[in-house]
């Protein structure tokens, strides 16, 4: 595979300084909106891991996290750390940090216009979103094991089947706890409009995972999901993909074919049907776009 050399500035990993004395009040104050916004909307339901995790963002200063500090105390929790990145890096230096414990973020923030959508993941996202489950041993390992998988796929052409478990788990999985469902992907979590409708909206299916279903599972970039996949518990989600050789499984899904994002299968255990009314009307007024 051919891929870009890291940027001007950035070292051979990709990493850059975060400069976290370059922060402009504005910028701190801007995280201190997104952070109060979604820390009143979270309790209830959000996993009550990511409310543990929590407590490890709440670094002594308020704004934008330090990723020195951070990584302090993830070290502590579960040996991991957060590196910056200037913006989306190719997938095997991403897969390389993963594999090795080092979370890469952004450490942009978005502007007061991007409050509720932007299309590359800032600092709110990277840290507010995918820092806190960290500090959890089962999903901390669980995104290590995800990186070395994804060295794995690399050789086998398999990187857009495992992106797509990547997507309906680590950026917009649902899990069910006490008989009760709860947001736990990134993406979900970091959006004040998402973290509403993947819960409460009759629009999209809420499905049971299942570990092929999903790896053949299109997916919006643009809007809402159509479909969450919800999992049983953090240790069932680690012990099975531990446990599975990938590798059979990429042949086998290089047979069948995709599935549409909001479409259903004879197997799907639903949790709950959606209306798709969301989707449908959003089509209407825009052509639709999903990725691979
Ligand atoms: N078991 C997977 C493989 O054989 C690796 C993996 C682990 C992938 C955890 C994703 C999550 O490639
Ligand atoms: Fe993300």
């Amino acid at each position: 595979m051919i891929h870009p050399r890291p940027p001007e500035g950035a070292a051979a990993d990709w990493t850059i300084p975060q400069a976290w004395e370059c922060y402009t009040p504005a910028e701190h104050a801007m995280w201190d909106r997104l952070f109060a916004r979604q820390s009143k909307l979270l309790p209830g339901r959000v996993v009550p891991a990511f409310l543990d995790g929590l407590d490890i963002l709440r670094i002594s200063r308020p704004g934008i996290p330090d990723f020195n500090e951070l990584s302090d105390r993830l070290m502590k929790a579960t040996g991991w750390r957060v590196v910056a990145v200037p913006g989306l890096v190719p997938d095997d230096v991403f897969f390389e940090h993963l594999a090795n414990r080092r979370f890469v973020a952004g450490r942009f923030i978005r502007t007061p216009e991007q409050l509720d959508y932007l299309e590359e993941p800032d600092v709110f996202h990277d840290v507010f979103g995918h820092v806190p489950l960290l500090s959890h041993r089962a999903f901390a390992d669980y995104i290590q094991a995800y990186g070395e998988g994804g060295l794995r796929a690399l050789e086998h052409g398999a990187i857009d089947r495992l992106a797509r478990l990547y997507w309906h788990t680590v950026e917009f999985g649902l899990i069910r706890e006490q008989g009760e469902l709860h947001i736990y992907g990134a993406g979900v979590v970091s959006s004040h409009g998402e973290s509403i409708f993947a819960l409460d909206d009759p629009s999209p299916h809420r499905i049971a995972f299942d570990l092929k279903r999903v790896m053949r599972t299109r997916y919006r970039i643009d809007d809402y999901q159509q479909n969450y996949f919800v999992i049983d518990g953090f240790d069932e989600l680690l012990r099975e993909t531990i446990e599975t050789d990938f590798a059979p499984l990429y042949a086998e899904l290089a047979k069948l074919p995709d599935i549409e994002a909001g479409e259903l299968i004879p197997e799907d255990r639903l949790y709950t049907r959606g209306t798709q009314e969301y989707a449908l009307k959003a089509r209407a007024s825009r052509p639709p776009s999903s990725a691979p």
